[in-house]
C-alpha cells in the first residue's frame, strides 16, 4: 500500500483555526484566527477598484491560453513598481521579477533559487516569524536560524538583540525581513531602526529577504514600504516576497510576485530563467486570473485611486479596531497596561496568551485564536467587542 507509511498529521497551526472555527455550531463564536480583513458586516470583501478591474477584464478579453511561467509581464512590472516606487525605474535593469502562487509561491521560489545557487546558505527568520515561513522556506533545504526580535516584556522589537546578532552574523547570510505588519507579533522596526538594518546589511553584506504581504496595511502605501526603499536603493543583491492577497482582497486567487534584485544586469538576466525553470518544474505557470485584475487595476488610474481610498478605509478601520479593543480591555483591567494594541501596526497583534489559557477560550468562550497567541483584530467589531475583552480578561488571570 503505497500510501501506509504516512500518518495522519495534526491540523495547521492557522488554517487549522479557521477549520475548527467552522465546526463549531455556537451562534456566538469569534474568529481572530486566519489574517483575513473584515469589514463592518464581518465580511471580506472584495474591494469596488478590484470587483471594477475584473470586470472589464471579463468584457474583453478572448483567450486563456497560456501566458508563461513567469507569469503577466505587465503586472510584474507595475507590482514592482508599487513596492519600490521611483526606485523601480533605476533597478530594472538589475530586477528579474516573477509572478508566483500568491507571496507563498515567491518565499517558496526565493529559497528554491538560493539553495540552488548556495545549497548551504542559511536563512535567519525572526523569533517569532509567521508560523509557514520556517515550513515554506526549510522545506527547500536550506538551514534556518532564528534571530532575537520581540520583547515580550515591552511588547516591542529587542531592537538591541537583534542589531547586535546581525552585526555577528557571517557575510552572505540571508535575513528574512517583514516589511511592515509583522506577523505575528504586529511590532514593526521604526525608521531609525530600519536604517540600522540596512547599514548592517550593506556593510556586512547580509543578503535581505524581504516579505512584504501587507502594503497599505500598517499605515499607508509608502510608509509602509520606507524600510524595503532604503535597502533597496543601499544593497547589492536583494530578495522580495510580494503578496497581493491582502491589500488587494485577492486571498483566494492567489496572487504574488517575486522580485529578486541582484549585482548586475548579467546576473538578473541569468536568475530569471532559473526562476522561470523552477516554476517549471513545480507548478509550471502561476493562475492568472489575479494578476491580470492587479494590472488592469494599476495601469488605470480611476481605478486605482478608487482602490487607494478603500484601502485607506480598511487601515483606518483595523486602527479604530485597536483603539475599541484597547479601550475594552484598559476598562476592565486598569492595573495592566494594553498600549500595545495601539502601538501595533497591521491585523495582528500576539497576545502572550499561552496554549491552555488558548484551549480555554476556545472551550469556553468559543473564542477562535492560533496556538501561538496571535489575534486578528479585524476579527473584533463594535457587536463582539465586549465577549472578546471579556474572554481575554478572563484567561489572563
Ligand atoms: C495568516 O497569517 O493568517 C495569513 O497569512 C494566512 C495564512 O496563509 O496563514
Amino acid at each position: 500500500m503505497i500510501f501506509a507509511n504516512l500518518d495522519k498529521l495534526p491540523p495547521d497551526p492557522i488554517l487549522g483555526v479557521t477549520a475548527a472555527f467552522r465546526a463549531d455550531p455556537s451562534p456566538d463564536k469569534i474568529d481572530l484566527g486566519v489574517g483575513v480583513y473584515r469589514d463592518v458586516d464581518g465580511n471580506t470583501p472584495v474591494p469596488a477598484g478590484v470587483s471594477e478591474a475584473e470586470r472589464a477584464l471579463l468584457a474583453e478579453q478572448t483567450t486563456k491560453t497560456y501566458v508563461g511561467p513567469s507569469g503577466n509581464p505587465e503586472f510584474n512590472e507595475r507590482i514592482v513598481e508599487l513596492a519600490l516606487g521611483p526606485l523601480a525605474a533605476g533597478l530594472r535593469a538589475r530586477t528579474a521579477t516573477i509572478q508566483t502562487v500568491g507571496g507563498c509561491g515567491a518565499l517558496r521560489i526565493g529559497a528554491e533559487l538560493i539553495h540552488a545557487s548556495r545549497p548551504h546558505a542559511t536563512v535567519h527568520v525572526s523569533d517569532p516569524t509567521w508560523a509557514n515561513h520556517e515550513p515554506l522556506l526549510g522545506t527547500s533545504g536550506l538551514k534556518l536560524e532564528r534571530y532575537p526580535y520581540y520583547d515580550p516584556a515591552t511588547r516591542g522589537v529587542a531592537f538591541d538583540r537583534m542589531i547586535d546578532h546581525f552585526r555577528a552574523l557571517p557575510s552572505g547570510s540571508i535575513v528574512l525581513l517583514h516589511a511592515c505588519c509583522h506577523n505575528p507579533t504586529g511590532a514593526d522596526l521604526d525608521a531609525a531602526q530600519w536604517k540600522a538594518v540596512t547599514d548592517v546589511c550593506a556593510d556586512r553584506g547580509l543578503v535581505p529577504f524581504v516579505d512584504l504581504a501587507y502594503q497599505g496595511f500598517g499605515d499607508d502605501l509608502e510608509s509602509d514600504v520606507f524600510g524595503l526603499r532604503m535597502l533597496a536603493a543601499r544593497v547589492p543583491q536583494l530578495l522580495l516576497a510580494l503578496s497581493c492577497s491582502k491589500n488587494f482582497g485577492l486571498y483566494r486567487e492567489r496572487t504574488g510576485a517575486l522580485a529578486i534584485i541582484a549585482e548586475n544586469g548579467t546576473v538578473a538576466a541569468a536568475v530569471a530563467t532559473h526562476q522561470a525553470r523552477t516554476a517549471r518544474r513545480m507548478y509550471s505557470m502561476p493562475p492568472d486570473h489575479g494578476a491580470a485584475i492587479v494590472a488592469r487595476l494599476l495601469g488605470t488610474a480611476g481605478l486605482r485611486h478608487m482602490w487607494e481610498a478603500e484601502l485607506a478605509t480598511m487601515v483606518g478601520r483595523m486602527k479604530s479596531l485597536r483603539a475599541l479593543l484597547a479601550s475594552h480591555l484598559a476598562a476592565r483591567r486598569p492595573d495592566v497596561d494594553f498600549s500595545w494594541v495601539t502601538r501595533h501596526r497591521g491585523m495582528f497583534s500576539l497576545t502572550g496568551i499561552d496554549a491552555a489559557a488558548i484551549g480555554v477560550l476556545r472551550s469556553t468562550h468559543h473564542v477562535y485564536v492560533p496556538p501561538d497567541g496571535r489575534i486578528n483584530l479585524a476579527g473584533v467589531s463594535d457587536s463582539n467587542v465586549d465577549r472578546v475583552a471579556d474572554s481575554i480578561v478572563a484567561v489572563l488571570g
